[in-house]
């Protein structure tokens, strides 16, 4: 490596954020106006995050439509959601403080649908129930179905007006650790100039979000390969409970585009090639707004038995065309345009053809309910590193993510590691400096592929990954299909010494950025599809046919997996929290789900 090609810029901050979604924006505004000097590096501009792209609403126990809701109903839900995965102390932490993170977000001007009274409008979704399943509850707080566009620009304008620092379109290359196993920065690449930076920080919060991109049809945005867990696990950091990934019951055939579940909120329902409303067989109580993972399953077996709409049987269509036009315009138009320009489909006239698509992954990097990664069963804390969003595994969903709880865990988690930073950090606290080795691998590792003369492209080692992610780690699981897609990824991980990048600039160098988020997304397939091998039971969004049946007896455990320096996938398991946080709700002991 010639050294000199390199600028190197040194910086110092008490906090840095990674990502710029809700949560990165959560974060760094708490860190701002808690007076610690934060910057929040980013790879795309942040009003351009994936959660821009959310779209039905946020869950939070307001009662606004009068349904008696409380926050104690929405805890079971998600406890229910979560397949009894989810760590009650966190869960019971997010679902009370969604009350007061909701209200803020509106005092911070987030433009929600109103209901006649003035109200936030609040409309049904999947899973969400009053009273254990009494009655369907509205809990979800919307901003017509363009929620997330409303929150991001909201929170955005509020780092501005508390003077955050943002590095826009930075690409992270690797945490820079400690001898003594803490977190003391950050190494990322301006692509505008092509200089290194690296960043000290006394904490480094990780909010890269999920990596949907792993899968061939998804509903993440292409910036979605999870680049935080990745480096993670190059830090030799374990992730969690990776095998769970949420396919979205809805999403455009062909297109992968969302079609939020808001859609069957507001009283729209699934049908198969013989008309029939097939969720009343499988949730005879939700019907259409039982959990993503039931109704994903229910879709899928109506295609695999014959029952698939179209010339290959092979989808199945979401009705809104029996609604009040009315109601699709004001409280529905994202999706009304997108099915109009990705399916050619006018919803008040004719359904849409949809299919469970990658959409969410429940697993990530371990924390404790303040955003501090831990790094073991027994929950050791990793000094200096945080991670919320979807990166983030606290674990509040469990098995399966309900709707709605993915911006409010982006929300409350935000906000937490900041309050928990601020305990821990006093501001302008001087920094020991750097040792001259702290970034040279990583640098090393970086020159080397930019400088790759291999003869495979990264597009198409890419989609040999997504189209074994799809069809190996998909709704239904065996032995036999996850050991064929090992073999295939395996195959993939020798085709990558061989990577051709073509450009060797490090100035708008999107090659090269292609490349290393191919490494980071093949990095998360390996130890997904290991754990998804490893889980010899059914759970959530975890379904195998060889173990058709959730097992408590062995499997009421979370999964640590991480990446040995020989590229093996090493696991440790730790217990589910079956506690509450306080004395202000009585755990639920595991039961049988039903819809
Ligand atoms: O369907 C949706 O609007 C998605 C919401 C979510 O994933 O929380």
């Amino acid at each position: 490596m010639d050294k000199n090609e390199y600028t190197i810029i040194d910086h110092q901050y008490d906090v840095l954020v990674l990502g710029a979604g809700g949560a990165g924006l959560r974060a760094t505004l708490g860190m701002c106006t808690a007076g610690l000097k934060t910057a929040c590096v980013t790879k795309v501009f942040p009003t351009r995050s994936h959660t821009v792209a959310a779209q039905g609403g946020i869950g939070a126990a307001l009662n606004n439509m009068n349904d008696g809701d409380d926050w104690r109903f929405h805890f079971y839900d998600t406890i229910k959601g979560s397949d009894w995965l989810g760590d009650q102390d966190a869960i019971e932490y997010m679902c009370k403080n969604a009350i007061p993170a909701v209200v803020e977000l509106e005092h911070f001007g987030v433009p929600f649908s109103r209901t006649d009274e003035g109200r936030i409008y609040q409309r049904p979704f999947g899973g969400h129930t009053i009273n254990q399943g009494e009655g369907m509850a509205k809990r979800a707080c919307a901003a017509a179905d363009r929620t997330g566009h409303a929150i991001l620009h909201t929170l955005y304008q509020q780092c501005l007006k508390h003077n955050a620092e943002f590095f826009i379109e930075y690409f992270a290359l690797d945490l820079i650790m400690g001898e003594d196993g803490s977190c003391k920065g950050l190494l990322a690449w301006c692509l505008e100039d092509g200089t290194i930076h690296r960043f000290q920080a006394h904490i480094v919060v990780v909010a890269t979000g999920g990596y949907g991109r792993a899968f061939f049809s998804c509903t993440s945005a292409h910036t979605c390969t999870g680049d935080g867990n990745a480096m993670v696990l190059r830090a030799g950091l374990p992730l969690q409970d990776m095998e769970f990934i949420q396919f979205h019951p809805t999403g455009i055939y062909g297109a992968g585009c969302l079609i939020t579940e808001g859609a069957r909120g507001e009283g729209g329902y699934l049908t198969n090639s013989t008309g029939e409303r097939f969720m009343e067989r499988y949730a005879p109580n939700a019907k259409d707004l039982a959990s993503r993972d039931v109704v994903s399953r229910a879709m899928t077996i109506e295609v695999l038995e014959g029952r698939g709409v179209g010339p290959k049987k092979d989808h199945i269509l979401l009705h809104l065309e029996h609604l009040d036009a009315k109601v699709l315009h004001e409280r529905l138009p994202g999706i009304s345009e997108t099915s109009k320009i990705f399916a050619g489909v006018d919803v008040t006239k004719e359904p849409i053809p949809v299919l469970p698509t990658v959409h969410y992954n429940m697993g990530g990097i371990p924390t404790n309910i303040h955003g501090e990664v831990v790094k073991d069963a027994s929950e050791t804390v990793v000094p200096g590193l945080m991670a919320i969003g979807e990166a983030a595994c606290v674990s509040v969903h469990g098995a399966n993510r309900l709707g709605t709880n993915s911006l409010l865990d982006l929300i409350v988690f935000g906000r937490a590691a900041a309050l928990r930073a601020k305990e821990l950090i006093t501001p302008n606290t001087p920094h020991v400096p750097l040792s001259e080795n702290a970034t040279e691998k990583t640098l090393l590792w970086f020159d080397k592929l930019r400088n790759a003369n291999g003869k495979t492209k990264t597009s198409k080692i890419r989609l040999k990954l997504q189209e074994s992610m799809q069809r190996h780690c998909a709704v239904f699981r065996s032995d036999s299909i996850l050991r064929e897609g090992i073999d295939q990824i395996n195959a993939i991980g020798s085709v990558m010494g061989a990577i051709q990048v073509n450009d060797k600039s490090l100035i708008w160098n999107t090659d090269l950025v292609e490349a290393i988020e191919l490494i980071n997304l093949y990095q998360q397939s390996i130890v997904t599809i290991h754990s998804a091998l490893n889980r010899t039971e059914s759970r959530g969004a975890h379904a195998r046919d060889d173990f058709p049946d959730r097992d408590d007896t062995q499997w009421l455990v979370h999964t640590q997996s991480s990446l040995t320096s020989k590229g093996e996938v090493k696991f440790e398991l730790r217990p589910v929290h079956l506690n509450t946080l306080t004395n202000d709700v009585t755990s639920i002991p595991p039961k049988k789900r039903i819809y």
